[in-house]
């Protein structure tokens, strides 16, 4: 769908559907609501005075206008109540409305976003409707060919915006849709299934990316992986006749010698467990073990396209774990890139493997920050849920800017401790630590482990074994894959700038 922002008067828009908000606190209507109530009749007043909307939050109802406006429709969407409302709320109730819109087979509608909603906060709230409205219509359907033609798809929203505003809808309205593209792209690689996003294809996505100006894509294959000393990476990668790719994207919109922010994205285009092998309920599932990957892609992509001074690096090994005749066993002993040395005791515990390899590298950067995003420990679900980030690092300062990007973009995240105890947990008898250590504290030993690979960095993890899939809908992210990170990453990115 395309957003176009538009000068003009919402009442005398001729559309498919005017979209207009209301709390449940305060059914007196006011400003363009009460103008289009007045010109319409008394609709929504009727509406209203009939009990049948309470503007409870995302609720929608849509009133038919007969001819006494231009518009055919009146979409009420409610937004709780006013002291309760924030973006996330905004978000869920412009997702609403919209497919429902969607569902009636509506392709275009009109809307003008109130900015003084939440004080102090403009182009948050513009970026938020738009947010919300596109990222509630993402649909995943290129492999749909039967009845193709009953597949609904709203074309166009249009934001009527006044000459005092309309600038800074305009910019706010452009950058949510840099950001939602990269949401969407993201979504895109993780919905398909593994078959058609191997390692290969993921390094082919990674350099059409790098088409943009400023970004450049370098992809390691697996003789230079090898020649490398990446073993860990390698090893996971021994089962599977696809080959590993360690695919390095490098965005440089600051000054050349600035440290780069590193992402590194965990890129697992399918994980059987390995010998290890996983039970087959919900295997399926585990082509979204490279949901940290597309995050960090669809990350500097979006750095890129909003042209933000800074640089960026992003780091996907990747790889599928697979239990084939050549695939490493319990037991094996890998020489890591560090030189560290680790006893598999789980070939499940595959993303830790990986994942130091890269973290290692990272280091040749002198990264400023270095965060990497992983669907890791199936531990942190049973921790936290679906919808929770878990956090660990070793940098306090680099926890809060986190914990600040995520308050604006609504994707939660919680600290998990590293306590020193916990690293005892990861030694290992013969080598000098081990891949896995048992069920206790899963998503913590894990990135114990991960911490033993760290360079001199200030260092986060975010595991999203949680909010990567979605298999219930919500408010904004239909089933499926989330892009959960992109919004976050970028805002931790935007919020750097502006300092
Ligand atoms: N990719 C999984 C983690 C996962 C599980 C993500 C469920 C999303 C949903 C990871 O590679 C894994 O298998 N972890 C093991 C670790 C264990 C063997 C120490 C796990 O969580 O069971
Ligand atoms: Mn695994
Ligand atoms: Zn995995």
């Amino acid at each position: 769908m395309k957003i176009f922002v538009k000068k003009g008067v919402l009442a005398d828009a001729k559309s498919q559907a005017i979209i207009l908000t209301l709390f449940e606190d305060s059914k007196k209507l006011s400003g363009i609501t009460l103008e289009i109530d007045k010109k319409s009749g008394g609709l929504i007043s009727e509406l209203l005075g009939n009990g049948d909307f309470e503007a409870k939050p995302s609720q929608v109802s849509v009133i038919y206008t007969r001819g006494a406006l231009h518009a055919k429709r009146i979409a009420l969407v409610g937004m709780g109540k006013q002291s309760d409302l924030n973006l996330e709320k905004l978000r869920a109730a412009f997702a609403s409305v919209m497919r429902h819109l969607r569902n009636l087979n509506v392709k275009e509608a009109a809307t003008s976003i109130n900015l003084n909603l939440l004080p102090g906060k403009k182009e948050q709230v513009a970026q938020a409707v738009a947010e919300g409205a596109l990222l509630g219509l993402y649909q995943y359907t290129p492999y749909k060919t039967v009845g193709r033609e009953d597949l609904k798809e709203m074309d166009q929203l249009n934001i009527i915006a006044d000459e005092k505003n309309f600038s800074l809808v305009e910019t706010a309205i452009k950058k949510a849709q840099i950001i939602t593209s990269a949401v969407y792209f993201a979504r895109d690689l993780i919905s398909a299934p593994s078959n058609e996003m191997t390692p290969s294809i993921m390094a082919q996505k990674a350099r059409e990316i790098a088409r943009r100006k400023n970004i450049s894509c370098k992809i390691l294959d697996k003789d230079k992986i090898k020649e490398m000393g990446m073993n860990a990476l390698l090893a996971v990668a021994s089962g599977s006749n696809e080959e590993p790719k360690f695919i390095i994207l490098e965005y440089t919109g600051g000054r050349k010698n600035a440290a780069p922010v590193v992402l590194v994205g965990k890129g697992l285009t399918f994980d059987s467990g390995g010998i290890s092998i996983k039970p087959s309920e919900k295997m399926d599932e585990m082509k979204t073990d490279m949901s940290g990957g597309a995050a960090v892609m669809g990350t500097v992509m979006a750095a890129a396209d909003l042209h933000l001074p800074l640089n960026v690096v992003g780091l996907i090994p990747a790889t599928e774990n697979l239990p084939g005749g050549t695939a490493y066993k319990p037991g094996d002993i890998l020489k890591s890139y560090s030189g560290k040395t680790i006893e598999v005791l789980n070939t499940d515990a595959e993303g830790r493997l990986i994942m130091v390899d890269a973290l290692t590298y990272a280091s040749k950067f002198k990264p400023a920050a270095v965060i990497d995003v992983a669907t890791l420990t199936g531990a942190c679900i049973i921790a936290l849920g679906d919808d929770v980030i878990g956090m660990l690092g070793t940098d306090d300062k680099l926890k809060k800017e986190i914990i600040s990007a995520s308050r604006t973009t609504g994707e939660l995240v919680w600290e998990l401790p590293l306590w020193e105890s916990y690293h005892e947990l990861i030694k290992s008898d013969i080598a000098d630590y081990k891949n896995s250590s048992g069920r206790a504290a899963g998503t913590i030993t894990a990135a114990a482990f991960l911490s033993k690979f760290v360079g001199d960095y200030p260092w986060v993890h975010l595991d999203i074994a949680g909010p990567a899939w979605t298999s219930k809908e919500k408010a904004y992210v239909p089933r499926g894959a989330s892009g959960v990170t992109v919004r976050l990453l970028v805002e931790f990115l935007r919020n750097r700038v502006r300092k």
